[in-house]
């Protein structure tokens, strides 16, 4: 089969969704799939790019980025017929040729949120991981809360400021948010890898929170604090109807203290100041729950292919969903890939197990 390998994107996860690209194209099954890889610059144009894992790596700090070339495509096959080339007016002709199959390898807005999934259906093309809906609303913190809380799932507590609210009525929410108790985490409501992620000890501190938030998005999430270990369980979606699988769970211990939690910089900059152990080292019942409420979450989403379930457990064992992440980092150093290397299921062989389920 030939697959497209699309990555980089427009969202603030851009470098991130590249060096997921780079383990990608590393590993892929090159006896059995024809690689087309397919960058997305910041400004959302696609060009045909380097087929080279280690151009696409975050090596000593430095982010990697698609660059506009000459080599722009169209995009491919039945954009064409159904007149969609007029998506990118000023694109060369495609030499992409046939496509079977897209792993859309996108962070984030305009990748990860249904976006780019409702491109795919309108042109016919099959694709790796969640649809429209799942992927939208796994990007969308605030509706996430409401589908997994509507379908009896624990999560946090949390506040939601829709766009100019706080702006019209400072006082009123400075206290509604008070309520929720500190600490707490200030979030873009669609976002990825902590951008725009502040945790507020002091709420004098509130409003420049909201506003680093809003510069990923116009809507804000304010979640309570939450006091646990920070678990994290892989989910893979099975064929004919079967139910999806969930890994070992594994766990994130921010080791470096200058990190005030496991932000975009402990995440990729600064690996040395995380701990990331897998399996973590749970009670068998506690284990089992994790497993089972990470499937639950899958399920209550609606996803499809591949998605990563991030919860808390507290020091009563309780498990609390945190979110779901429908296209979770996938470097073969990311948590996802290692968590099912860690159950048996090596990298390589993770990517054939995606195309093929979305193949079939
Ligand atoms: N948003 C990042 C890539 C993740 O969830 O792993
Ligand atoms: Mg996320």
């Amino acid at each position: 089969p030939r697959v497209l390998v699309l990555f980089g994107g427009r969202s603030g996860e851009h470098s991130i969704s590249c060096a997921t690209a780079g383990g990608v194209l590393r590993a892929i099954d090159r006896e059995k799939y024809d690689v087309v890889p397919v960058g997305i610059t910041p400004a959302g144009r696609w060009v045909l790019v380097e087929d080279d894992p280690d151009r696409w790596a975050i090596i000593d700090g430095r982010l990697p980025e698609v660059v506009d070339g000459p080599s722009r495509v169209l995009l491919p096959q039945a954009a064409d017929e159904a007149g969609l080339s007029l998506l990118a007016p000023d694109a060369a002709p495609s030499a992409l040729g046939r496509v079977d199959v897209v792993l859309p390898l996108l962070h984030g807005p305009f990748g990860e949120d249904g976006t780019l999934q409702g491109m795919l259906e309108l042109v016919d093309l099959r694709y790796v991981g969640a649809g429209v809906l799942a992927s939208a609303v796994g990007m969308d913190k605030h509706f996430m809360k409401l589908v997994l809380a509507g379908q009896g799932l624990p999560i946090g507590r949390y506040t939601v400021l829709r766009p100019g609210a706080f702006e019209r009525n400072p006082v009123a929410w400075t206290q509604s948010v008070a309520l929720l108790g500190l600490p707490v985490f200030v979030k873009p409501a669609r976002g990825g890898s902590s951008l725009g992620i502040t945790k507020v000890d002091d709420l004098a501190e509130l409003p420049a929170a909201i506003a680093a938030a809003q510069v990923h998005d116009p809507k804000v999430v304010i979640e309570a604090g939450i006091v646990g270990r920070e678990i994290e369980c892989a989910v893979l979606g099975s064929p004919d109807g079967r139910r999806p699988r969930a890994s070992q769970p594994g766990e994130i211990v921010v080791t470096d203290t200058r990190h005030d939690f496991y932000d975009f910089e402990a995440k990729y900059l600064n690996e040395a100041g995380v701990e990331l152990t897998c399996p973590a080292d749970l009670p068998a019942a506690v284990n089992a729950e994790v497993r089972e409420l990470a499937i639950r979450t899958f399920e209550a989403v609606g996803c499809e292919g591949l998605a990563r379930v991030d919860v808390f457990v507290t020091p009563e064992n309780r498990v609390i969903v945190n979110e779901i992440n429908t296209m979770p980092g996938f470097t073969p150093f990311s948590m996802y890939p290692r968590m099912w290397a860690e159950s048996g299921l090596g990298y390589a062989e993770l990517i054939d197990e995606l195309l093929q389920l979305a193949l079939t």
